[in-house]
């Protein structure tokens, strides 16, 4: 962008709210698998506008790759995901000089690392064009910057543009044709059918509508089939077929202005037109994005820290955390409904450990149409999504956990116009009927993982889930987390039968429980078994994928996975102290003689997010304080390698922001165990004029050291219980008061956090 035009501007205006934004470093987590997606985009916004790198053997899952050519510029992303790359489509390159086969799957070179900040990206490519991006909600804004001596200056539509895939699992996405027309008035409206990806959807459509505001010397459109002719339109049902158009411009500055639609290229141009009348500078682009973020989402969580470090952390967490789920409320092109509709939800076994739980804190507006729009799928497409895009869920990675999701917010009394007796329904729907399974999956094609519970049959027959199903031994773990959510809705609604079977049936875990099997001179495992016998594991390497008994962990992390059992799973495991020692040698190094890093605590990937924090469950905060501190200080940073393990979607920064807080959901339930907060004072903007505000004394004000509670007050009372509920500080705000300092304290001597799945004396 140039920066003479923004100075005025912001000199000028009135500034209400602070600006967060400069804190957010948006190329946090764009490498070494992070996949943050570093494009623009307004909070949940449809359109992620950004880069498209083409490398080969390298997956670009959100389009960015930091080396490699530019396919495109394209409208449609995901936020930090894995599996497969999805989207990549609706794209526009910038080329110079003549382009004599515009089909031909043209890349371009990078002359310089890209930069860009919230709102606003710029690249350079190796034909010296300057690519400059902004975004609304459901457009989008190109400024090109095309060399001064270069009068042949084109912009290529590649209407089969999507990001490719290398890994070879029949994830990678395809192109089943489209539609390219240039309009009387030199605008351009386009159709293009795409398929596959990570959740293995069928064919979908997304409409768009391009303008641009420079007159072009030629414009057309072409189609590979017939690329000698150069017409007005070109269409192809065949994914041999590659079909755009290519516009040429005599002059240096030319930007483009491009709306997408679920429904239709009239509602493509209606969504540009009314986000992006004709006269909108580009720097007017950008400054609406970043005063969005500002005041829907950055401004939400205030601090007196003035670490720049921990600044940028906690603003660039925030930002990443609320990309995804995109809020396709009338854009729904599977059935018309009244109510809201949101996609890419990638994926709730990623999310639902802590990430849905602050959703709700800090987007409760969001969370709740969310929620509505996740009833309203089962009520149309017959189940609640775990993951969902391109209007199509999957995949399901072990449980339903939509339901751990609903029942969360269920208990902590989310109501508005969330209709509970619909919501009960679907999740009934998942505990009770396996989804068929008729498109099997080549990674896993012993059920359904499309959606529901896939090894369900087992599940209802015995209680445990035979090898017969893949994943059986994590998935387990997981059926068990969400019958108990099961119990917790049914238990609100007064069906009281039904929430003595879910509660009993959420115990299950236990059926795969070996007591025998030692590892690392610990005693009990959850382990695979068939009708007759426990089947033998090795816990310290069994951790597997999609065709495995434990999907990404180990039999060591899934023993410690169902939160609302604790007091049995501590007992099983000998006892508090046995329990103490055992999380120990989760995080001692070379506490795992069979891996190179020796750790078993494993921080790039969501199955242990809570491991950490689990000596709550014997009265030991302070030990959860030093292990979740050291993870947090030590594997997490805003540069490009910053992050651990794939963002997907955001569930790794809100597993930084809970250690930043000083509190860790328990999902599912009202609980919050507490541990300690980095800052002096912090407040959370709770929404309706509620807030919490978290203050410590006797602390360094930055988390790094003096972090040990000495004691707390809540509400302005003496606290020693080392966690609290929703209503305690949430429901109608609150205050937490720390003092910290540098010994360990055994200040928690109230009751342990609950276990309500635990039978009494256990
Ligand atoms: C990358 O772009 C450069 C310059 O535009 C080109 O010479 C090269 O062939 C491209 N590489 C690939 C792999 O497409
Ligand atoms: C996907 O769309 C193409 C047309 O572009 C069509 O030929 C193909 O049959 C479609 N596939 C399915 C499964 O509907
Ligand atoms: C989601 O999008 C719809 C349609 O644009 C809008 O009415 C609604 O307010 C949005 N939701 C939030 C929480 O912004
Ligand atoms: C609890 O489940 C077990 C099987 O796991 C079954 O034998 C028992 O009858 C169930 N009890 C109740 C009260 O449903
Ligand atoms: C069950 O597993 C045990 C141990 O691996 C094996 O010996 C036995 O044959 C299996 N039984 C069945 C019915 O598959
Ligand atoms: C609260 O705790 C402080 C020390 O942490 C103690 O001095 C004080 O007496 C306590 N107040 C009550 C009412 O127990």
């Amino acid at each position: 962008m140039n920066a003479i035009l923004l100075v005025p501007l912001l000199v000028a205006r009135c500034i209400a709210v602070s600006d967060y934004s400069q804190y957010v470093n948006v190329f946090t987590g764009t490498e070494n698998g992070g996949n943050d997606f570093p494009g623009v985009a307004r909070p949940f916004g449809m359109v992620k506008l950004g880069p498209d790198l083409l490398k080969t053997g390298a997956d670009s899952y959100s389009g960015y790759l930091k080396d490699g050519n530019f396919s495109g510029f394209s409208m449609m992303h995901e936020q930090g995901t894995g599996g497969a790359p999805k989207y990549g489509t609706v794209s526009q390159l910038p080329l110079v000089g003549t382009i004599s086969n515009p089909s031909s799957s043209i890349t371009v070179g990078r002359a310089r690392p890209d930069s860009g900040s919230l709102g606003y990206y710029n690249a350079l490519t190796s034909d010296n064009v300057v690519v400059e991006l902004a975004a609304t909600s459901r457009a989008g804004m190109y400024q090109y910057t095309f060399p001064a001596s270069s009068t042949i200056n084109n912009v290529l539509i590649d209407v089969s543009h999507v990001l490719p895939s290398f890994r070879g699992q029949g994830l990678g996405q395809g192109y089943a044709g489209g539609d390219f027309n240039i309009m009387p008035d030199g605008h351009y409206e386009a159709s293009g059918i795409y398929n596959n990806g990570w959740n293995r959807s069928p064919n979908w459509t997304i409409y768009s509508c391009g303008y641009f505001n420079a007159t072009p010397s030629a414009a057309y459109a072409y189609s590979s089939a017939a690329s000698s002719q150069k017409s007005k339109s070109a269409s192809s049902k065949s994914s041999s077929v590659a079909i755009g158009g290519l516009y040429t411009f005599p002059g240096a500055v030319v930007s483009s202005r491009v709306g997408i639609s679920w429904i239709s290229k009239e509602k493509a141009c209606q969504n540009v037109n009314s986000e992006i009348p004709s006269k909108t500078t580009f720097s007017s682009a950008v400054q609406n994005t970043k005063d969005a973020w500002n005041s829907q989402v950055l401004s939400k969580i205030t601090t007196t820290a003035t670490n720049t470090a921990s600044l940028k952390l906690l603003y660039t967490s925030l930002y990443f955390m609320n990309l995804l789920p995109t809020n396709q409320t009338g854009e729904n092109p599977g059935w018309k409904s009244s109510e809201p509709y949101y996609s890419d939800i990638f994926t709730l076994w990623d999310l639902f450990r802590c990430s849905t739980a602050l959703l709700h804190v800090v987007q409760p507006v969001v969370y709740e149409e969310h929620i509505r729009s996740m009833i309203d799928i089962w009520r149309h497409d017959g189940y609640l999504p775990d993951a969902r895009s391109s209007n199509y869920n999957g995949r399901t990675q072990g449980g339903s956990n939509a339901d751990n999701v609903l029942a969360d917010a269920y208990v902590k009394g989310v109501r508005g116009e969330i209709n509970w007796d619909d919501g009960y329904a679907a999740m009934v729907k998942d505990a009770e009927v396996a989804p068929s399974n008729s498109n099997p999956d080549s990674m896993a094609p012993d059920s359904s993982t499309k959606e529901g519970r896939g090894a369900l049959p087992d599940w209802l027959a015995h209680g445990f889930i035979t090898p017969k199903f893949s994943r059986a031994a994590s998935r387990a773990v997981e059926y068990a987390y969400n019958d108990f959510s099961l119990y917790q809705v049914a238990n609100g609604l007064k069906k009281n039968d039904a929430a003595t079977k879910y509660l009993n049936r959420s115990r299950n875990w236990r059926n795969h429980w070996n007591p025998e099997l030692s590892s690392l001179g610990y005693k009990g495992f959850i382990v695979p078994r068939n009708l007759t016998s426990f089947i033998a594991t090795d816990p310290l390497t069994d951790s597997g994928y999609w065709g495995d008994p434990y999907y990404e962990a180990s039999s060591w992390d899934y023993s410690f996975g169902d939160l609302h059992d604790m007091a049995t799973i501590v007992k099983r495991m000998g006892g508090k102290e046995t329990f103490f020692k055992r999380l120990d040698t989760t995080f001692a190094v070379g506490g795992n003689p069979k891996k190179p890093n020796g750790v078993i605590f494993d921080s790039t990937n969501e199955p242990t997010f809570n491991v950490p924090y689990l000596y709550n469950y014997i009265n030991r905060p302070d030990r959860s304080v030093f292990q979740s501190r050291g993870v947090a200080k030590s594997k997490y940073n805003t540069s490009p390698t910053g992050l651990p393990g794939n963002s997907d979607a955001g569930a790794m920064q809100t597993w930084l922001l809970w250690n930043m807080i000083g509190l860790y959901p328990v999902t599912g339930q009202t609980t919050f165990l507490i541990h300690s907060p980095w800052f002096a004072s912090m407040a959370i903007d709770l929404g309706n004029g509620k807030n919490l505000k978290i203050t410590s004394t006797g602390g360094d004000g930055n988390g790094d050291t003096n972090y040990y509670v000495q004691s707390l007050k809540v509400n302005g009372k003496n606290w020693t219980k080392c966690w609290l509920t929703w209503d305690d500080v949430f429901a109608r705000g609150g205050t937490m008061e720390f003092v910290l300092g540098s010994e360990a304290k055994q200040w928690a001597t109230g009751d342990l956090p609950p276990s309500p799945a635990s039978e009494p004396g256990a």
